[in-house]
């Protein structure tokens, strides 16, 4: 079977009212559709162990929205791995667009935060994708590749095992227009390909998933592509109704 992984991205969004609402809703109806796939929501800091609270018993995981690239000290308003580790977060999302370009994160930055985390046996989504302007002039391989060699030329071999890639075009996040799902194969095969070229890992076990206006109106199309191993999804996963019909058109679909 298809390794396949959810994520629910919330970004600046939730409350605690929010929050017991989004998971009584997934208890009362979700029973065996929570089963077969691999859950995360990963919710704004201040509210992990709310959720984590909230998932007990379920298999759903924790997931960070982003970590800083130290692991304690004077570094105001930051969190560390560890600390992200010690209240039982598994995954940790780096690299989003909205970090890049709102907080002005580079490759580097990236690729530091990507091995903290591998290093305390953490699972990074590093997040990677083009912009509309990189998209017209034809450099999106370019680009990515850049995004992933900055990793991959600092480490020997199998660096992402263990890790999760989520390509997300630019500027198809919260814009409602997602990407063309065969444009979307052949980039994760781009992907895949260039991971097993440099990283030498069995190209089956790679994990990419897709993200960019995702919700259960166009999944289905996503999934008959067999590169795509899973969703990042922003807007569509604020509403319990709407996360849980994507999990269950996947449950049905692979
Ligand atoms: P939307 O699903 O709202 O387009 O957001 C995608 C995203 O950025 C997930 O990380």
């Amino acid at each position: 079977m298809r390794n396949f992984v959810i994520v629910a991205n919330w970004k600046l969004n939730g409350s605690i009212n929010m929050i017991s609402r989004f998971f009584e809703y997934l208890k009362f109806h979700s029973s065996i559709y929570l089963e077969k796939k691999t859950i995360i929501i990963a919710p704004p800091t201040i509210y992990l162990k709310e959720v984590n609270k909230n998932i007990s018993n379920m298999n759903i995981f924790i997931g960070a929205q982003n970590v800083d690239i130290n692991l304690k000290g004077s570094f105001t308003g930051e969190t560390s791995v560890l600390m992200l580790q010690d209240i039982g977060v598994k995954y940790v999302i780096i690299g989003h667009s909205e970090r890049r370009f709102l907080h002005n994160e580079n490759n580097d930055t990236i690729a530091k935060k990507f091995f903290l985390i591998k290093k305390e046996n953490l699972i990074p989504i590093l997040c990677v994708g083009e912009t509309e302007k990189d998209k017209k002039y034809g450099c999106t391989k370019q680009v990515i590749q850049e995004q992933l060699n900055c990793i991959l030329k600092k480490s020997k071999k199998l660096v992402f095992k263990n890790a999760i890639i989520a390509y997300e075009p630019v500027w198809a996040i919260g814009t409602g227009l997602s990407a063309d799902p065969e444009y979307v194969q052949l980039i994760h095969k781009f992907i895949k390909n260039h991971i097993e070229k440099h990283d030498f890992m069995n190209i089956n076990d790679i994990i990419v998933q897709y993200g960019g206006s995702v919700n259960c109106s166009n999944i289905k199309k996503f999934l008959e592509q067999p590169d795509i191993n899973g969703f990042l999804i922003g807007n569509a996963s604020l509403s319990p109704q709407e996360f849980l019909k994507i999990i269950k058109i996947t449950h049905d679909i692979i």
